[in-house]
């Protein structure tokens, strides 16, 4: 989906040039929008970036507080660093007058998104999270149909998220988001998409929730005898499904998946460098020997304010495909799985099916179903417009999916069921 052409091409700052970035910097300067300056720690990916971008020196920082407390130098700024990171950078780039989009999650505590949405609604500027599943055609396809009443009204729902044997091994066992205290709960740092996404198809916020679920498979207890610690001393490497080996060496040659998952655990693209790497790095090391308390599975029931019911649920053992979502109505019923939806109508009785436009990959790699070119798409015509309407979500409405996240994430621990207020004011920051 192009971007409407009618305003002028937005600049844009990044900040983070990892995975995220380069793609977000990619698809935005591929729609025209020019990119002035980056924050990145990283020495080669600066370099790398300000290379691609044609940036000078002074446009290219080490820290983005550099970049982000000094006068505004772009009409926007992507955010796409580590978790940690985004609450503080969102609202200095929110002080200094920047349109933000902000990757998801906005924040780690409600605390800190509120000093996003207090810092944001100060200054007037356009602002989204990156909730891709909402922008997917997909998505739009689901949502039309249910918006133009083909089920009736909605009863109840099941959502699946894949998540990917590898994958999980890759962020949540071995990667950046294995560890709950170094960037935040499996619900969060992953499924709060899908938790935004059931708000966005049902309409309305759960008044309550309850969940279960935990870390069942990766854990020391579940190591066989004769495995070592680093999958490339392993003698019982080959028959294990969660091989680094397997995994990574499966990479090179194909251009999507170098770019990711293997950027993140080495540049180099040969068979001895990518085993160089997995001696070093974290995502070299077994399964069962990590410093690992992501859940591997999870299931939160939801009941809304209407009656109406869903039941989500993330597990890691599958392979990493789109999401599949059966949602039964009054007058209908239907089942999505990320490239058709098939329709059944109660009163004829007969199926349709209808295709997805145009059909993208599931993974982060392909761009999210086509999610993220149509969010950049949208970003970039908000932020020339100045219409924040282009956008599917604002702040508080992140805000909201994330309290429900929360909620969950306590019912989980607590073993109870947890109501959420029907007041969804932001707490003073
Ligand atoms: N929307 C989605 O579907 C989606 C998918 C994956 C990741 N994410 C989110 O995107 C963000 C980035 O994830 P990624 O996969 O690109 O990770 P990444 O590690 O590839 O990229 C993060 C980059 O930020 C840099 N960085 C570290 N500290 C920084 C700082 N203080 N200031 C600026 N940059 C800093 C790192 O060096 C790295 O280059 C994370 O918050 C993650 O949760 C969103």
């Amino acid at each position: 989906m192009g971007r409407t052409k009618e305003h002028h091409a937005p600049s844009v700052a990044l900040v983070g040039a990892g995975v995220r970035g380069l793609g977000y910097a990619r698809r935005a300067a591929a729609q025209g929008a020019r990119i002035v300056a980056v924050a990145e720690p990283r020495t080669q990916a600066r370099a790398d970036f300000a290379t691609e971008f044609g940036l000078a020196p002074d446009q290219a920082f080490a820290d983005a507080a550099d970049l982000l407390a000094a006068a505004r130098v772009a009409d926007a700024v992507v955010i796409a660093s580590p978790d940690p990171c985004h609450a503080d950078q969102a609202v200095l780039a929110a002080r200094q007058g920047y349109a933000i989009l902000l990757e998801k999650p906005m924040a780690l505590t409600e605390e800190d998104c509120a000093r996003v949405i207090t810092a944001v609604e100060q200054a007037g500027v356009v602002f989204a999270v990156g909730h891709v599943l909402r922008y997917t055609p997909y998505t739009r396809l689901l949502k039309g149909l249910l918006d133009a009443g083909r089920i009736g009204t909605i009863v109840s729902v099941e959502h699946l998220e894949p998540v990917g044997w590898w994958h999980q091994a890759h962020s949540y066992v071995r990667g950046n988001w294995r560890r709950e205290d170094q960037s935040g709960p499996m619900l969060l740092t992953k499924s709060c998409h899908d938790i935004d996404w059931l708000m966005h198809v049902m309409g309305e916020s759960p008044a309550r929730v309850a969940s279960f679920g935990s870390l069942s498979h990766f854990t020391a207890a579940n190591k066989p005898a004769t495995a070592t610690d680093t999958c490339v001393t392993c003698p019982i490497e080959q028959s294990c499904a969660f091989s680094a080996k397997r995994s990574y060496l499966q990479c090179l040659g194909d251009p999507v998946r170098e770019y990711w998952p293997l950027s993140m655990v080495t540049s180099d693209r040969t068979e001895a460098g990518v085993l160089e790497a997995l001696r070093e790095s974290p995502y070299g090391r077994c399964v069962y020997s990590c410093d690992n308390d992501a859940v591997d599975h999870q299931v939160v029931a939801l009941e809304f304010p209407s009656g109406s019911t869903a039941s989500f649920t993330m597990t890691a053992f599958t392979e990493l495909t789109h999401r599949k979502t059966r949602i039964f109505g009054t007058l209908g019923c239907l089942e999505g799985d990320g490239e058709a939806v098939r329709v059944h109508d109660f009163v004829t009785d007969r199926s349709e099916e209808h295709r997805v436009p145009s059909l993208h990959g599931a993974s982060a790699a392909d761009g999210h179903g086509g999610g993220d070119d149509a969010l950049v798409n949208a970003f970039l015509d908000a932020v020339a417009s100045g219409d924040q309407s282009h956008l599917s979500s604002d702040a508080r409405t992140s805000l909201a999916s994330h309290r429900v996240v929360w909620a969950a994430e306590s019912a989980r621990r607590t073993g109870t069921v947890a109501t959420l207020p029907h007041d969804l004011d932001v707490p003073p920051s």
